[in-house]
């Protein structure tokens, strides 16, 4: 059966307690007993084109929980380690993410790649770990603006996934985003022919690695004007959201656009 599109927000280091509780009660207009399948029409039936999901800061999930608890929306983890436990100070585990609910765990978001100087393997490492805990691991991808330029956004792109995806991946536990790193917080989106064309190697690399049924999220300045289009997209079977995820009004507004599109993989 197909998938439904995923809808993923990614509040990064932002937010508190009470922007959850904001974020919350805008996407429910604060009706007691309101449920997402009610004010995002289609969320959590068998029929639905979009599955929701919101990754906070990690210190925040406790509390996400608590405000989403039984409105169809989900909730994950940003990053993980890779061990179970251990004397890893300041790092969180899949089981430790599971135990507060999350359903899903980004991996290899390239803020991490960067800053943390995380490689392929590692990625790969915490998405087997991610795997193991029974989530679903949110692989991404994607090239730096110097690497597009001199052509070599392609040969990255397949790289990254070839050491990035453990052999634990199914279709079922795993889903690919595409992030150019020039299109991260830049306001500059990749235009839908690139997406396309990306995608498209994606697509083939990723069922050649895992089988037929991974999702393929785009990511990077996804915003209300642009999402329809993006949505729209060959291989595009969601959106992994940024800034405009701390909106609950763009964040919405994107949801429904999902909403009216096709079905995914
Ligand atoms: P952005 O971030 O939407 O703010 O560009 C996307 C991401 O890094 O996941």
């Amino acid at each position: 059966m197909a998938k439904p599109k995923l809808i993923a927000g990614n509040w990064k280091m932002n937010g508190s307690k009470a922007d959850i509780d904001t974020w919350a009660a805008h996407i429910f207009a604060g009706e007691a007993g309101a449920t997402a399948k009610k004010l995002l029409p289609g969320v959590s039936d068998s029929e639905n084109k979009a599955e929701i999901l919101l990754c906070p800061p990690a210190i925040l999930l406790d509390h996400t929980g608590k405000a989403l608890k039984t409105t169809g929306v989900k909730w994950g983890g940003q990053d993980c380690h890779a061990e179970a436990s251990g004397a890893h100070t300041g790092d969180i585990s899949t089981g430790m993410l599971k135990e507060m609910g999350c359903t899903y765990a980004i991996v290899g978001h390239s803020e991490r790649r960067q800053n943390h100087g995380e490689t392929s393997e590692n990625v790969a490492n915490k998405a087997r770990a991610v795997h193991a805990a029974g989530l679903v691991a949110i692989i991404c991808v994607g090239e730096t603006d110097d690497e597009r330029t001199s052509g070599k956004a392609e040969d990255i792109v397949t790289g990254q996934l070839k050491n990035s995806i453990p052999d634990t991946a199914t279709p079922e536990n795993t889903v690919v985003a595409y992030e150019p790193v020039w299109a991260i917080g830049t306001g500059k989106v990749a235009s839908a022919e690139d997406i396309a064309q990306m995608h498209g190697i994606i697509r083939d690399s990723v069922t050649k690695q895992v089988g037929d049924g991974v999702r393929l999220l785009y990511g990077g300045s996804v915003k209300v004007a642009n999402a329809p289009e993006i949505l729209h997209t060959p291989n595009v079977d969601g959106v992994l959201v940024g800034g405009a995820s701390l909106k609950a009004e763009e964040f919405q507004a994107i949801a429904l656009a999902a909403q009216k599109g096709a079905k995914a993989v």
